[in-house]
């Protein structure tokens, strides 16, 4: 990559990640962000942060008992530029792993997962077969060991898994029930990364996760206890909540029990073209090729009208999507046994031997603009109302679609949520603003959490993540930190971490 597109992609990739996760407000001045980032030392000791640590009994991709491991690791440099980083490092990781009969001690390196060095933290893989059956498992340090805590990958089998990035300071739940009930439509299992989301809202995910019908993860944010930030700073200096750690997690997770894996926003809506299932759609465009990493879908943007009231109809909203004739950053579907790793949207390299295809036939319907509407001001329905011009819905999946919904609104607890929803944007507009300052700014700084302010509405409260995360003892070569006892709380406000 030269240093022109690698400029490209991480600002285009800045851009549209703000847009989806719903964030806010305004920007600091630029110069607070440089000194940090120009101060970070560069001969730290290294700490890193475990994202996910999978154990797979079997794998064909990975081989059996292999154990996946991603983390958040201060390797960046700070160097002002998008030159390409070495993306395997000579430091090991070294794995010791016990089972009742035995035990093993491997060691690997570990590669990159962001493929640059404008922010300290840097997300990294690693992978390292293990034996059968563990009871143990610890990453080795010179002196001491530390026992993590691993995961099994989701053993119930499903075709496609739609991963949707982080949520934060979210309100769209119209966006979520007409997202979520379309891809059940056709043939997908919603998973949702959660940081944070006004309450309500929460609620009703929080709901629809326990009927079964998404799966709600909690995305617990990157912490050092003790660490002081010219070390590792979490907080301004990690990409967009850890999202290439959280796609990766999803890939991992489901990379036995699943065929594809689509890495989307929640604003992105897919609907297969070619075949009645997306399953079908996917297989249909890979047809006999078998080394293929994933599939690249274009985004056309759109506009969409919600009610500015709690009279929800998915028929109402598909009926005012307007197509803007413009296009966006495309989205991958992932061939979960043909890929590792990934990267914000897509893999940064397409691994050796292996190609990605480009979808020409079907795009994304991108939901660039949500227009909240009150039913009763006709002046306001007659200006931003207009005949959907390009709806990929038929007929028949939108009453499928409907009735799915309907059937979800009479539960009783979706019920007593539902007149609980906001009736009005806070944050969404926020963000806007916050994208529109943004552009103006230093495309170079990191993209963390304190890219926009916060300010909270004394009547929008929301629920949040936490968990414990507990100090540790400086090991060398690298000092691993991990959260435990993820919970969601509703006592501060809403922040992006
Ligand atoms: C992995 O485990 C499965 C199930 O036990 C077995 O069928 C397969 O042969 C194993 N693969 C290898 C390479 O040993
Ligand atoms: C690996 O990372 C460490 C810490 O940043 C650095 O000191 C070392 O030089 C790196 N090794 C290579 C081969 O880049
Ligand atoms: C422990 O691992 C060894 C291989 O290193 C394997 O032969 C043995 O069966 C395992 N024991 C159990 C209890 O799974
Ligand atoms: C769809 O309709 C909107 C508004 O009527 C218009 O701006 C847009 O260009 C149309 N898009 C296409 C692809 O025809
Ligand atoms: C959509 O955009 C293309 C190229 O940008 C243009 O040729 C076409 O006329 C546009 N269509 C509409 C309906 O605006
Ligand atoms: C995934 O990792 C395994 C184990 O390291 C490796 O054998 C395989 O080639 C990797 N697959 C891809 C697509 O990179
Ligand atoms: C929505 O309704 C509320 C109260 O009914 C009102 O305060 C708010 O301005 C309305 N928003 C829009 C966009 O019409
Ligand atoms: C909207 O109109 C309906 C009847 O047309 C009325 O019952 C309702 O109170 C109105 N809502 C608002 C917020 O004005
Ligand atoms: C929708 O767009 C597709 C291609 O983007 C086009 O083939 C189709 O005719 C459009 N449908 C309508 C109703 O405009």
């Amino acid at each position: 990559m030269d240093e022109k597109s690698n400029n490209e992609q991480f600002l285009t990739g800045f851009l549209i990640v703000i847009v989806i996760l719903v964030t806010v407000i305004y920007i600091l001045p630029t110069s607070n962000y440089s000194t940090a980032s120009e101060n970070l030392n560069s001969n730290r000791p290294l700490k890193a942060f475990i994202l996910s640590a999978y154990f797979y009994p079997t794998s064909k991709s990975l081989g059996n008992n292999s154990l996946a491991l991603v983390m958040s690791m201060n390797l960046g440099k700070w160097k002002g530029n998008y030159a390409p980083v070495d993306t395997v490092n000579d430091t090991r990781i070294v794995v010791m792993a016990r089972n009742e009969t035995t035990g093993t001690v491997v060691s690997t390196r570990y590669e990159r997962i962001t493929p640059h060095d404008n922010c300290q933290m840097v997300t990294v893989f690693a992978t390292v077969q293990l034996l059968p059956d563990p009871v143990h498992i610890a990453l080795i340090s010179n002196e001491d060991s530390t026992e993590i805590k691993i995961k099994i990958p989701s053993p119930i089998k499903r075709d496609v898994v739609v991963c949707i990035s982080p949520l934060y300071v979210t309100e769209q739940w119209q966006n979520f029930l007409l997202a979520a009930h379309t891809y059940r439509r056709f043939g997908a299992h919603f998973h949702v990364y959660f940081v944070s989301a006004v309450s309500s809202f929460f609620q009703l995910l929080y709901e629809y996760d326990i009927e079964g019908y998404i799966t709600l993860q909690p995305w617990d944010r990157v912490l050092f206890p003790f660490v002081p930030g010219d070390i590792a700073d979490p907080y301004q200096e990690i990409e967009f909540q850890s999202l290439a750690g959280a796609q990766t997690d999803c890939l991992l997770q489901y990379k036995e029990s699943a065929e594809f894996v689509a890495l989307f926003d929640l604003n992105d809506i897919l609907i297969p073209k070619s075949a009645s299932t997306l399953l079908e759609e996917f297989q249909h465009i890979l047809g006999n090729q078998e080394r293929v990493s994933f599939l690249s879908y274009t985004r056309r943007n759109h506009e969409i009208n919600v009610f500015n009231n709690t009279e929800f109809s998915i028929g109402e909203m598909v009926d005012s999507l307007a197509d803007r004739n413009t296009t966006k950053f495309s989205k991958s579907v992932v061939v979960t046994k043909n890929l590792n790793f990934t990267s914000m949207d897509r893999p940064y390299f397409v691994p050796e031997g292996f190609v990605s295809l480009d979808v020409v036939d079907n795009s994304i319907i991108h939901l660039e603009e949500i227009i909240w509407i009150d039913r009763n001001d006709t002046k306001d329905l007659k200006s931003h109302s207009k005949e959907s011009n390009n709806s990929s819905f038929s007929y028949d999946a939108l009453s499928d679609i409907e009735t799915d919904l309907d059937d979800m609104l009479r539960t009783e607890r979706v019920a007593q949520i539902i007149p609980d929803l906001p009736n009005f944007f806070h944050f969404y507009d926020l963000t806007n603003k916050c994208i529109q300052e943004s552009k103006s700014n230093n495309p170079k700084r990191c993209p963390g959490p304190q890219m926009c302010g916060f300010y909270q509405h004394p009547n929008v409260n929301c629920v949040h993540v936490n968990a414990r995360h507990k100090p540790m003892k400086t090991l060398e070569p690298i000092t691993y930190y991990f959260a435990t006892d993820v919970f969601y709380s509703s006592d501060i406000g809403c922040y992006a971490h």
